[in-house]
């Protein structure tokens, strides 16, 4: 709820157990007075009698790092998320506030400069304890260049120290989880490469440097953004922190003409208790109650042809494939790469989305049938925002590749981007994908995007409008064919994010399926998205990326943690394989509620010897947990687990032995599950509540 004090120009906005509150102070700049534990508003309001005294700093503005709005001017020289260049070459913004709209957990603050007609909108929106930020940019009159525009900048209150949490990595090794002390002046983690990007995530988490897995407060913020983004962590001198992130990079600037109005993309803030683990369950709640599409569907156990069979793709090994995997109980088939067009190798076809005349002579019909045939729905590859030079559309559009003039066009997987932000490009796109959906009997399509851009110079027009036409076609594809899934994949990982998450149904993590290297991936991806949108697939061993011999139980185990799916050439499995898949599958069925529903407990971390994740059902009737041993130490025993958030007077059966667990006993010395004696071990305990 918002509560509006118009004497004290004050907002006190409020979810169940946070507060936010704002106020006007007399030069119309919006104070953070508090992000933090719930106030009521008369407690809010008592803030404004006991501010601290700003003291005597004569080169400095006390308060500069307190507000929620930062605009470039008068004293302001820290990062400054609001920056525009009027046509006369001012540079500063000079806001003052014109009103405000209000409704139950809507709130809009308005202002405009003092002097030029230039309207700026704060949005904010309350789910619960997250605040969904963003700012509406308009202009009457001349143009004006917008040179950043953040969604929000979030004030941190004064803390005894600042950490930042977040995630970095690369292909292949995505999402790994990083803490460091904040150091002073600006931490800034961005993506210039036109999507959302392997080696960073648009999130961030700060806490005061003592918050673990179960306690502490942690300040957490989020992009929804799938292009170039920048996230500035700043830590004055003064102890000012604030989190400050948009879309865009330096130096892409945005011009807005007269009578024309920029939306940037929500940045949403939360405010926990709880440590890490409270703060990542709030964000995964979030998202299945606000942000994904179809959060309430169970997602199904999906087949995925890739490394089966790479560009080798024939009706007759795709279909010897799918028989395998209804055997095993897959329920979801997915075609990769290799269909269509001349794409017999990754230097050809991109651009040509028509199946490929020869592997399928009749079409995709005769597959599509024949996996339906097989209770299983059918799932298909595009990559379409990309084209290899050697393809039709190429010849007959080579200008519609992101390029520019006395440049070369750099190729990278051989292939190029296509200029979305070109309408004829845009409108290209959605008829080649609606039509490709309306001919075929299609029901899932994995969305791939396998480079960055290059050439694409300093032209917002590009970088932002290649974004808003993804999401536009994304937008009408799903409207025009409601049955359809959707997954996000960019060289795995690299376009994960909660904008892409507001349009699609699931992601894919990471090219890199080695089961152990995938724990530390999995748990970097879980601090803020649900396992619910994770894919997860088991593939052969030795592992095709790293070389190393894991057993099927553990890779299962691990794949099991997410949306489990398989990968591996199961026309090579030995049969004693095949059959104990489809009991792990089985397996997966019973718990996926849990999993894809229930709450997340991280019981033990990888890195160690033994690490363990837990899901508790919703309404904690039911409990899972998934315990991994990488090595085992001779002479070493294996701790305890401790579970989580159990009825500590109530008593849970395990459903494999029957055993009776207490719930005290469980919650202060856990399970001591039986693994192999050697490595890689892994068990799955599924607790039933009694
Ligand atoms: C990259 C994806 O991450 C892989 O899963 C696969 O779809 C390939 N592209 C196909 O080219």
């Amino acid at each position: 709820m918002i509560h509006h004090d118009s004497e004290h120009r004050l907002w006190v906005l409020s979810g169940p157990s946070s507060s936010y509150v704002l106020h006007l102070d007399d030069a119309d700049r919006p104070r953070v007075l508090h992000w933090g534990p719930r106030f009521t508003p008369e407690q809010a309001a008592s803030l404004l009698l006991r501010l601290p005294p700003l003291g005597f700093r004569p080169v400095e503005d006390p308060l500069e790092g307190s507000f929620d709005l930062v605009a470039t001017g008068g004293l302001c020289y820290g990062n400054a998320g609001l920056q525009v260049r009027f046509a006369d070459g001012t540079r500063d913004l000079e806001l003052v506030y014109t009103g405000q709209r209000r409704a139950d957990r809507e709130l809009v603050l308005t202002y405009a400069d003092r002097h030029y007609p230039l309207a700026v909108e704060c949005h904010y929106r309350l789910h619960g304890d997250v605040i969904e930020r963003h700012l509406v940019l308009r202009n009457e009159g001349e143009p004006v260049t917008v040179v950043r525009a953040d969604s929000a900048t979030w004030v941190l209150p004064r803390l005894n120290g600042y950490r930042l949490s977040s995630v970095r990595g690369q292909w292949g090794a995505e999402t790994r989880v990083h803490r460091t002390e904040l150091p002073y002046g600006e931490t800034v983690m961005t993506s210039r490469r036109g999507v959302t990007s392997h080696q960073a995530n648009p999130w961030a988490m700060v806490d005061d440097g003592t918050a673990g897995e179960e306690h502490g407060a942690v300040y957490s913020c989020a992009l929804a953004w799938s292009g170039s983004w920048r996230l500035t962590a700043q830590r004055l001198p003064t102890e000012r922190v604030t989190l400050s992130a948009g879309f865009g990079h330096d130096p892409v600037t945005w011009e807005l003409g007269t009578g024309e109005e920029l939306v940037t993309p929500v940045c949403a803030g939360l405010y926990t208790e709880g440590g890490f683990g409270a703060a990542s369950r709030a964000w995964h709640d979030h998202q299945l109650r606000h942000v994904l599409p179809h959060a309430g569907e169970l997602r199904p156990v999906l087949y995925n042809s890739w490394e089966a069979t790479g560009f080798d793709v024939s009706l007759d090994g795709q279909i010897r494939l799918a028989e395998s995997a209804a055997r095993m109980g897959v329920e979801l088939f997915v075609v990769d790469d290799g269909w269509f067009g001349a794409r017999t190798h990754d230097a050809a076809g991109l651009g040509d989305w028509y199946p490929n005349p020869r592997r399928f002579p009749d079409g995709l019909g005769p597959l599509i049938d024949r996996v339906h045939e097989l209770g299983m729905l059918f799932g298909l590859w595009v990559e379409p925002e990309m084209v290899n030079p050697d393809s039709d559309l190429y010849r007959a559009h080579p200008d519609w590749v992101i390029h520019r003039p006395h440049r070369r066009r750099t190729e990278h997987r051989n292939q190029l981007v296509l200029d979305l932000s070109r309408p004829e490009v845009g409108d290209w796109l959605f008829r080649t994908l609606d039509e490709l959906l309306a001919k075929n009997a299609i029901d899932f399509l994995k969305w791939d995007m396998n480079r960055p851009f290059t050439e694409a110079g300093p032209d917002e027009r590009l970088w932002l409008g290649h974004v808003q036409t993804l999401y536009d076609v994304l937008d009408r594809l799903r409207a025009a064919h409601p049955h359809v899934r959707i997954e996000s994949c960019s060289s795995g990982g690299g376009r994960v994010d909660l904008g892409i998450l507001r349009r699609t149904d699931q992601v894919w993590t990471s090219d890199n399926t080695d089961a152990l290297d995938r724990l530390d991936i999995q748990h970097g991806f879980s601090q803020l998205y649900p396992a619910r949108v994770m894919g997860a697939w088991v593939t052969d061993s030795p592992n095709p990326y790293t070389g190393r011999e894991i057993p099927l139980d553990f890779r299962f185990h691990v794949a099991m943690a997410g949306l489990l799916s398989i990968g591996g050439a199961l026309t090579e499995w030995s049969q004693a394989e095949l059959d104990r898949a489809a009991e792990l599958v089985a397996d997966y069925k019973r718990i996926r509620p849990l999993v894809q529903h229930g709450r997340q407990h991280r019981l033990l971390p990888p890195g160690g010897e033994l690490s363990a994740v837990q899901y508790l059902a919703s309404d904690g009737a039911e409990t899972a947990v998934l315990v991994f041993r990488r090595a085992r130490r001779f002479g070493h025993a294996d701790p305890g687990i401790p579970l989580r958030a159990l009825d500590p007077r109530a008593r849970y059966r395990d459903t494999a032995t029957g055993e009776v667990h207490h719930g005290a006993v469980l919650l202060a010395h856990g399970l001591f599950p039986e693994l192999a004696p050697g490595d890689y071990a892994s068990a799955l305990i599924h607790l039933i509540r009694e």
